[in-house]
């Protein structure tokens, strides 16, 4: 039985200052049983700008929320104007990243050799890497879906280090032309995908593994759309924008992948 997991990404938005009255508006939401079961049931996340995470980290540990970042540098230390490394991270409380999203991709040239690497990296320094892929709209129409998303995984799997891998690390397939564009991937898109990718995953990893690794949603998931995504058989969570800034949406969210 797999966790499900709902990390939200707040990409470039909010400041420090913001953080304490978002928790308590989450932690207002989500609370006594639901608290609870939460903390057993949904492993909740936040993937916020580097210059909130060490404040975050603070402010959402009464919550048994985790905090990620949105990137990150494989090497551990040297001349690399502007990144930051896993030490760094970790010195943070960081124990979470997302890697090559789609607009790491589409907007800071990451290819699916420095996602492989930094996954890598991540994995060897005890690091839970978010592995983003997914299809662009122009991909979609020309039928090159299956063919995209495979060859994105494969660069990651073939750069794996030696040893088990299934609950070190999870899948976030997010489809570009669904990503705050409020036009979501039907539950229906997204299961085939997500299928597709568990049957890569089991040709890569073997069939227990390919059960075990969960694989998240995103693209415009909202309160109105989580639960009929979470009633798919290979979805196992979200990765949620615009929908996590607000503490509300979220926290009903949460609520509904209890
Ligand atoms: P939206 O939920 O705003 O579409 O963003 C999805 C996303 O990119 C999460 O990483």
């Amino acid at each position: 039985m797999r966790k499900r997991m709902l990390a939200g990404n707040w990409k470039m938005n909010k400041l420090n200052g913001d953080l304490a009255a978002f928790f308590a508006a989450f932690g207002n939401a989500v609370t006594g049983d639901a608290a609870v079961a939460a903390a057993e049931r949904v492993d909740v996340l936040f993937a916020v700008p580097y210059t909130l995470l060490a404040q975050a980290v603070v402010a959402a540990a009464p919550w048994g929320i985790r905090i990620a970042a949105q990137n990150l540098h494989a090497d551990p230390s040297g001349a690399f104007t502007g990144e930051i490394s896993i030490p760094m991270l970790k010195e943070a409380g960081v124990t979470a990243s997302l890697i090559g999203h789609s607009e790491r991709r589409q907007f800071f040239g990451e290819t699916d050799a420095t996602v492989a690497r930094k996954t890598r990296a991540a994995l060897e320094q005890g690091m839970l890497p978010i592995v983003c892929l997914g299809e662009t709209l122009v991909e979609r129409e020309a039928g090159q879906t299956e063919a995209v998303v495979k060859r994105q995984l494969a660069a990651v799997m073939e750069a794996l280090p030696p040893g088990p891998v299934a609950d070190a690390m999870v899948l976030a397939y997010e489809p570009v032309w669904a990503i705050g564009t409020g036009r979501s991937a039907t539950s229906q898109q997204a299961e085939e995908v997500h299928h597709f990718l568990r049957s890569q995953l089991s040709t890569h990893l073997g069939a227990a593994a390919a059960g075990q690794m969960r694989i998240l949603y995103g693209g415009s998931a909202s309160p109105a759309n989580i639960a009929e995504l979470l009633a798919q058989p290979d979805i196992d969570g979200g990765l949620v924008g615009g929908a996590s800034l607000k503490p509300d949406d979220f926290a009903r969210m949460v609520l509904t992948a209890l």
